[in-house]
């Protein structure tokens, strides 16, 4: 059976571009997916134009996909485009996937680019929302492809002297949820060259702790903590489980803390946090009276709180912190999918208590550090390879999984990094 779903006319002109790209390579025509929305007066066109169109899973090496972010379309009426809510939680309707056309390449200094792995972080959250909260990165367009942060992948065309096919290479900070794409490379550029024989063939290390999700981890604790390795010090994390809190208790217990505690929303992960990555204690938020369960697990009182998610969670922390104690504002998960600024405001008795107590608490953004990444970095990686710093990941297998990867992560289905794994090299 065919099937076709279209959008536009201009579909109809890639179809027809896709054919003459794959006459190019000697491959047969007749292979030419699109999936858009469905229009039957424009399949008639096409079907009685000659071409043959097939369901858009089919694998097809001379096509690309692209995760389409769908926000912002409450508007429009057609069924087929799922609505998106900015004010909430994201769910698996906001994202579509598309196939496209296989990029070309037009000037010199572009590649093409094979996606191996993306990276699915929290902070994309903020591009669903018609204003980000910062001025680095915009919200994503609808009907354009979802720009993430992080992704690992392999060269596979070049007019660039510096790059031949076959070359792999990372970035953390912008590659777009396509299984291809072509880029220009300058000097500007923030794509690296992976060495793969450093990295003992682990090549997704650059989106987990060899990565911005390690250098979080490290130079928060380093910059905020405040640990002082006599000084019999309790740390708490929150998000504990996750890619960055997972990270950030072991090197806190490597940099001198004596008691190491993690909040989770799972009895799997509070395993995980005692058992595998050797956490004093750990404490499932969605279980029991956390109150209860901090006072038992930090009988001294906390020292140190790394915070990923904030809200009532790190309201509840904060109440047993020590006097001239340190909170590092890693993160605020727990309030994302609310519309208020970023920090979020506290409420009155928890800044009461910190103003008392003399309890830091300074926004961290690992960004602001970039001088600090490569002393940082070699650390993260004698500990990985010592073996002392162990990390994990959670993979959801194919780009047509990307949406759900996330959608997933935002509601703690991940255990350490989130990733996408979209081809092998
Ligand atoms: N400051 C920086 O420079 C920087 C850089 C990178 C990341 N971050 C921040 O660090 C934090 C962690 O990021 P990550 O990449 O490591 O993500 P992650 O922790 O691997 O994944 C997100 C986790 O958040 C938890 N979560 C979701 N909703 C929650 C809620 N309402 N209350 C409590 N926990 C909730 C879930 O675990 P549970 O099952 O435990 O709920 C989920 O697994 C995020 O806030 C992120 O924005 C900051």
């Amino acid at each position: 059976m065919l099937f076709f779903y279209t959008r536009s006319p201009t579909d109809i002109q890639r179809s027809y571009r896709a054919q003459s790209s794959l006459k190019k390579f000697g491959k047969d025509p007749a292979w030419i997916p699109i999936v858009t929305f469905n229009q039957s007066a424009i399949l008639t066109n096409v079907l009685t134009q000659g071409c043959r169109l097939v369901k858009y899973h089919v694998e097809c090496p001379f096509t690309d996909s692209g995760i389409i972010s769908t926000m912002q379309m409450t508007n429009m009426d057609n069924d087929h485009i799922p609505k998106y809510s900015v004010n909430g939680e994201p769910v698996l309707d906001n994202f579509y996937c598309e196939e496209c056309l296989y990029p070309e390449l037009h000037q010199d200094g572009e590649v093409i680019i094979k996606t191996l792995y993306l990276s699915v972080d929290p902070a994309l959250r903020c591009r669903m929302n018609e204003s980000t909260g910062v001025d680095y990165i915009g919200p994503w367009e609808v009907g354009k492809p979802v720009s993430g942060f992080g992704g690992v992948g392999k060269v596979v065309e070049s007019r660039n002297a510096s790059y031949t096919p076959g070359d792999l290479v990372e970035t953390a900070t912008g590659w777009p949820w396509k299984s291809y794409y072509s880029v220009v490379l300058d000097e500007g550029s923030d794509l690296r060259k992976m060495d793969t024989a450093l990295l003992g063939g682990r090549i997704t290390l650059p989106l987990t702790v060899l990565g911005l999700i390690g250098l979080t981890s490290y130079l928060g604790v380093m910059e905020k903590g405040h640990i002082n390795q006599d000084g019999n010090q309790t740390m708490v994390v929150s998000g504990a489980a996750g890619a960055c809190g997972s990270l950030a208790g072991q090197i806190g217990r490597l940099l001198g803390c004596s008691r190491v505690v993690g909040i989770c929303g799972s009895e799997e992960k509070c395993q995980f946090l005692t058992r595998d990555l050797s956490f004093d204690a750990a404490i499932n938020y969605k279980k029991g009276d956390i109150t209860e369960e901090l006072k038992k697990s930090c009988p001294n009182g906390v020292d140190i709180y790394f915070d990923n998610v904030g809200g009532d969670i790190s309201d509840t922390v904060i109440s047993q912190m020590n006097p001239n104690s340190h909170v590092i504002l890693c993160g605020q998960i727990a309030v994302y999918n609310k519309d208020v600024p970023y920090p979020p405001p506290i409420p009155t008795h928890t800044e009461t208590i910190l103003q008392k107590n003399n309890i830091t608490r300074e926004r961290f953004l690992v960004l602001n550090y970039q001088e600090k990444f490569t002393e940082a970095m070699q650390q993260l990686a004698q500990w990985v390879l010592q073996g002392q710093l162990k990390y994990r990941e959670t993979i959801a297998e194919g780009i047509e999984k990307a949406g759900e990867a996330f959608v997933s992560m935002m509601r703690g289905g991940n255990i350490g990094k989130q990733l996408v794994h979209v081809a092998d090299p």
